[in-house]
């Protein structure tokens, strides 16, 4: 059976970010029929529409992966209340293309504190027409802790609230698939 395929972004550029190792970790703790691949977004140039259409490498490859994805995860931090820059600036580069609408997408928050960024995010992805399944978003208290990947893999209940998350996207896009082949 074809494995479902996941591609989890992190809003984080920096080296020891708790949504990047979120990310790492929910890669590690997914079953072997759940193929999560990792991209990158930190080498895309500031969107500008007047570059649309243009063959940018690092643009080829995010949507190449969103492409051949069926579903999304986002986890990314909040800055000054907003959506972090790179991934406002992924988003943008994005909302002109076929690969992210009807995309069912995990949001994971790695700090309870924040919520101005994720109900800016959720926002966003309605507008551009992304399906945010509300059971797979997960608020996990990395904040301050210390943890990278292994370390979320090792703390039981962030990783239970991870899989549990993991698994309702899972069954959304199983949801999904089912109703468009009974359409
Ligand atoms: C410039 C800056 C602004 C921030 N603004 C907020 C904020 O408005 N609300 C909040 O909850 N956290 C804020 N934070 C904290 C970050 O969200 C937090 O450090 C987060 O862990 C960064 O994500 P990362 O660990 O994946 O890099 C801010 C951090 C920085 C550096």
């Amino acid at each position: 059976m074809r494995s479902t395929k996941i591609l989890a972004l992190s809003g984080s550029l920096r080296a020891a970010s708790y949504n990047t190792a979120a990310i790492q970790a929910l890669k590690i703790l997914a079953p072997s029929n759940i193929d999560v691949a990792i991209g990158s977004i930190g080498d895309l140039p500031l969107f500008n529409p007047d570059r649309e259409g243009e063959h940018i490498p690092s643009l080829a490859a995010l949507t190449d992966s969103l492409k051949n994805s069926d579903g999304l995860v986002i986890a990314s931090p909040e800055y000054a209340h907003g959506i972090s820059g790179p991934m406002k600036n992924a988003l943008d580069w994005l909302v002109s293309g076929t690969e992210f609408p009807y995309k069912p997408i995990m949001l994971i928050n790695t700090s309870p504190r924040a919520s101005h960024a994720q109900a800016s995010i959720r926002e966003v992805i309605k507008t551009m027409s992304g399906i945010v399944v509300d059971k797979a978003c997960v608020t996990i208290p990395l904040l301050s802790s210390d943890l990278d990947a292994a370390g979320i893999v090792e703390n039981k209940d962030i990783s239970d609230a991870l899989k549990l998350g993991l698994n309702a996207l899972c069954a959304e896009i199983e949801a999904q698939k089912l109703s468009s082949l009974a359409n």
